[in-house]
């Protein structure tokens, strides 16, 4: 198990998995933004604050700690401008559910089961290269709601995104998802990762493998940010 954290953390910064989603815009080839969606209700404050560590392997609490129920994912990408231009320096956040769809929040008042191994957020600072990679699980559903990943992203000189990363084997369950629909097809598409097995050390074909999505963020001008309905 050492061994297969030391590659995925060798992994973290290669750029082997980055692969670019297609939404575009029809000029030149500048970028669509990242759309940004609802914080919602269940921000780790202030609990995000006291980790004293940048722990991007949220499968488990610590090395020697049991391993969190679910589907064990990466998600990898970079954070870039309009122009691919990678944005080093840069917070990225994630928050979610465990696999039975609860939050480590006191404000989630659903029922089911928190999961004691689970990891319920990380936090990392992109490179040069603008990449980041996290370890998960795939996020439970909850009422209201299908499967998704919470984003803050944190750039110099840029505005703060937050964003939510769905995932498109659930397409059914996506298109009942409000939040989801109320983005256009491209800003869909951006937010959309898919799934598939990958050597966990992209240098490598063969090794151990793991369900591997990408997920590239592109921050642009505060005209571009808006706001969705609160969930
Ligand atoms: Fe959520």
């Amino acid at each position: 198990m050492a061994n297969s954290r030391r590659l995925f953390l060798r992994a973290a910064s290669s750029s082997g998995l980055l692969g670019l989603v297609s939404a575009r815009t029809g000029w030149g080839h500048d970028r669509v933004s990242t759309p940004s969606q609802t914080k919602g209700p269940f921000y780790p404050i202030p609990e995000i604050e006291k980790q004293s560590h940048f722990d991007f392997d949220l499968t488990r609490k610590d090395d020697k700690s049991p391993i969190a129920d679910g589907e064990v994912i990466a998600i990898g990408g970079k954070v870039v401008s309009h122009s691919e231009r990678p944005l080093s320096k840069t917070i990225v956040e994630v928050w979610q559910a465990c696999k039975t769809g609860r939050y480590n929040h006191p404000q989630d008042s659903n029922d089911r089961p928190m999961d004691p191994n689970f990891q319920y957020w990380g936090r990392l600072i992109t490179g040069d290269d603008g990449a980041f990679r996290f370890k998960t699980i795939i996020p439970g559903k909850y009422p209201g709601r299908t499967p998704h990943i919470h984003f803050r992203i944190v750039s110099p000189d840029r505005p703060e995104l937050i964003t939510q990363l769905y995932f498109g084997q659930y397409e059914e369950w996506n298109r009942k998802d409000g939040i989801y629909m109320s983005l256009n097809v491209a800003q869909r598409d951006a937010v959309t990762t898919h799934l598939e097995k990958r050597p966990i050390d992209p240098t490598k074909k063969e090794g151990e493998q793991l369900l591997t999505g990408d997920f590239t963020i592109v921050l642009g001008p505060l005209s571009d940010t808006k706001s969705t309905q609160p969930m």
